[in-house]
C-alpha cells in the first residue's frame, strides 16, 4: 500500500533554476517525488534564471544533475523522461524586464503557484516586485527562500520587511532544511507520542543535554561564503537552534503550524545571553588527516571559527537550571549528530557496594543510522551479588521499521510541504529575527574582543577547552563516533 499521499498539480518556479542547489538538491528531490507517485502528471517545473537556455538545454542540464547528484537514480534512472518532460525553462532577468512576460504567460490560473528564490537574498525584493507587476503572483502563491536568512537582525528584519511587502507571513516558507529530517520530526514524536518521556523532561530529571552536530566535512570550496559566517551563523543560529526548541519547547496543542513556532519562539525568547567563557571557539589546524581551515578558505588570516562549543541556558520553569551544552564544527573525527538526554543521578542507592554512578540517558540519533538508545542500569550477570552495569537499549529505526521505508530526503518533504500548504517545518519571521536578537550580541563581543579561535587538529574532536567546557563542571561530552 502506498503512503504517499498526493498533491495538488503545481506550477513550481525555481529562480536560480540552474544553481548549485537546484542541481544538487532541489531536482534531484523532486525527481524522486515524482519517482514515489507524488507529483501529479499536470505539473511542472519552470527553471528561471539569467542564462539563455531552452527547454531541451535545461532538461539535458537536469538529467546531469540527476545522474551526478542524485542517489539510487543514478543507476536507475527508470522515468527520467517522463519527469524532464515537465520541465521547463525562461531565461529570466531578475532586476531587468527580460523574461517577466513569457513566464507570465507559462504560468497557470488554475494550480498552486510555488516560487522558489534560490538565489542572492540582495534579488529577493527585486523578484517579489516583478511577480506582482506582472500579476505572476497573487495572495494564494507561496514562496520558498533559503538560509542564509540576514546576516544579523538588522538584515533579518530588513529582508522580512521587503518580503512582506508582497506576501502575507502564510505565504513565505523559510526553509531550514534540517526541520525537514526524517529524525528531526521523530524528536517531537518520541516527546509527545510517548507517555513515558514527557513526566522526566525538565529539571527535576534531567542533568543536561547536549546537542552535537559534527562534521568532517571541510570548507573547501565554498571558503568564500563560510569565511563571512562562521560556525555561528552557518549552523548555530539557525539548525541547533532549531534542535534546541524541539527540544526544549513546552507541548503544543496541536501540530499545527501557529502553534508549533509559537512554543519554538518562546524558547528562543527565554535563552539568557551566554557569557564569553561558557564558549569555545575552535578552527580546525592542518594535520595527517588534512590542511588547515586556512588554506580551505583561503584567507591566511582568518579567524573565523570553524567549531563551537556553548553552554547555554533557558530561563523558565521546566528548565532553569539545566545547563544546554551546544557543540558542531567542520573537519571532526566523525560525521555524527546526536542529541543526549542526561538524566539525573539516583539520589539513593539500595545496593550495597554499588558506588558507580548509573545515569540514564536517552540519545536521538539524527545521522547517520538514525536511531534511539536509552541507557539503562541492570544487573551483571553472574553470581557476584548485585553488582549493576549500564547496556544500552539501543534501537535503529532502519532495522525496527524496515529497509523499504526509505524516508524522504529533507528538501523533498519540505518543497512538498510548500505545495500542500503546510507551514510547520518552515521558520516563521519573528523566530528567525529572535533566533539573531541571541546570536548578534555574541558575535559582536568575539569582534570587540578580537577573539582568536583555538586550534584544532583536522580529523579530531575538536580543542582541548571544548572538553574543559564539561570537564571542569563534572561532566563530559558524548563522543563523537
Ligand atoms: C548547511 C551548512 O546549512 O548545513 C553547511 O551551510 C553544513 O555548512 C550543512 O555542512 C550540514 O547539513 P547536513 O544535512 O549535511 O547535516
Amino acid at each position: 500500500v502506498s503512503r504517499v499521499i498526493p498533491v495538488e498539480t503545481f506550477d513550481l518556479v525555481i529562480f536560480g533554476g540552474t544553481g548549485d542547489l537546484a542541481r544538487r538538491k532541489i531536482l534531484p528531490g523532486l525527481f524522486r517525488r515524482f519517482r514515489a507517485g507524488q507529483m501529479p502528471p499536470g505539473s511542472r517545473i519552470i527553471g528561471a534564471a539569467r542564462s539563455e537556455m531552452d527547454d531541451d538545454g535545461y532538461r539535458q542540464m537536469i538529467r546531469e544533475a540527476i545522474a551526478e547528484f542524485g542517489g539510487e537514480e543514478k543507476k536507475d534512472s527508470d522515468g527520467i523522461e517522463s519527469f524532464v518532460a515537465q520541465l521547463r525553462y525562461v531565461a529570466i532577468d531578475a532586476t531587468g524586464e527580460g523574461g517577466w512576460a513569457q513566464l507570465s504567460k507559462l504560468m497557470r490560473g488554475d494550480v498552486v503557484r510555488a516560487f522558489y528564490f534560490s538565489v542572492a537574498p540582495s534579488l529577493f525584493g527585486a523578484l517579489a516586485e516583478r511577480l506582482h507587476a506582472h500579476g505572476i503572483a497573487d495572495s494564494e502563491s507561496r514562496i520558498v527562500v533559503e538560509k542564509p536568512f540576514g546576516r544579523d537582525l538588522a538584515t533579518a528584519r530588513a529582508l522580512n520587511a521587503t518580503l512582506a511587502e508582497h506576501f502575507d507571513e502564510q505565504q513565505i516558507y523559510r526553509i531550514d532544511h534540517y526541520l525537514g529530517k526524517e529524525t528531526v520530526q521523530n524528536l517531537m514524536a518520541v516527546r509527545f507520542g510517548n507517555v513515558l518521556f514527557e513526566p522526566l523532561w525538565n529539571s527535576h530529571y534531567i542533568d543536561h543535554i547536549q546537542i552535537t552536530v559534527a562534521e568532517t566535512v571541510g570548507v573547501t570550496g565554498r571558503g568564500a561564503y563560510y569565511d563571512k559566517s562562521g560556525a555561528m551563523r552557518d549552523m548555530v543560529q539557525n539548525h541547533l537552534m532549531q534542535l534546541l526548541c524541539l527540544i526544549a519547547m513546552e507541548p503544543p496543542s496541536t501540530y499545527d503550524a501557529d502553534t508549533v513556532r509559537d512554543e519554538k519562539l518562546k524558547v528562543i525568547r527565554a535563552l539568557q545571553p551566554v557569557e564569553p567563557h561558557h564558549i569555545v571557539r575552535g578552527q580546525y589546524d592542518a594535520s595527517a588527516q588534512g590542511p588547515s581551515y586556512r588554506e580551505d578558505a583561503e584567507n591566511p588570516r582568518s579567524f573565523t571559527e570553524s567549531f563551537l562549543a556553548m553552554k547555554c541556558h533557558i530561563a523558565n520553569w521546566r528548565w532553569a537550571t539545566v545547563p544546554f551544552y551546544l557543540r558542531t564544527g567542520k573537519r571532526l573525527k566523525a560525521r555524527s549528530s546526536e542529541i543526549a538526554v542526561v538524566f539525573k543521578d539516583l539520589g539513593h542507592t539500595i545496593f550495597e557496594g554499588d558506588t558507580a554512578r548509573h545515569r540514564n540517558i536517552l540519545s536521538i540519533r539524527l545521522q547517520p543510522n538514525e536511531g534511539m538508545d536509552l541507557q539503562v542500569t541492570i544487573k551483571e550477570p553472574g553470581p557476584g551479588g548485585m553488582r549493576l552495569v549500564d547496556v544500552p537499549l539501543d534501537m535503529s529505526f532502519a532495522e525496527a521499521l524496515g529497509p523499504d521505508q526509505e524516508a524522504p530526503d529533507a528538501y523533498e518533504r519540505l518543497i512538498m510541504d510548500v505545495i500542500r500548504g503546510n507551514q510547520t517545518l518552515f521558520m516563521r519571521g519573528d523566530e528567525v529575527e529572535a533566533a539573531w536578537a541571541w546570536t548578534d550580541p555574541i558575535i559582536e563581543g568575539w569582534e570587540a574582543r578580537n577573539d582568536v579561535p583555538k586550534l584544532y587538529d583536522a580529523g579530531s574532536a575538536g580543542p582541548e577547552d571544548a572538553m574543559m567546557l564539561l570537564h571542569r563542571e563534572g561532566r563530559r561530552w558524548r563522543d563523537i563516533k
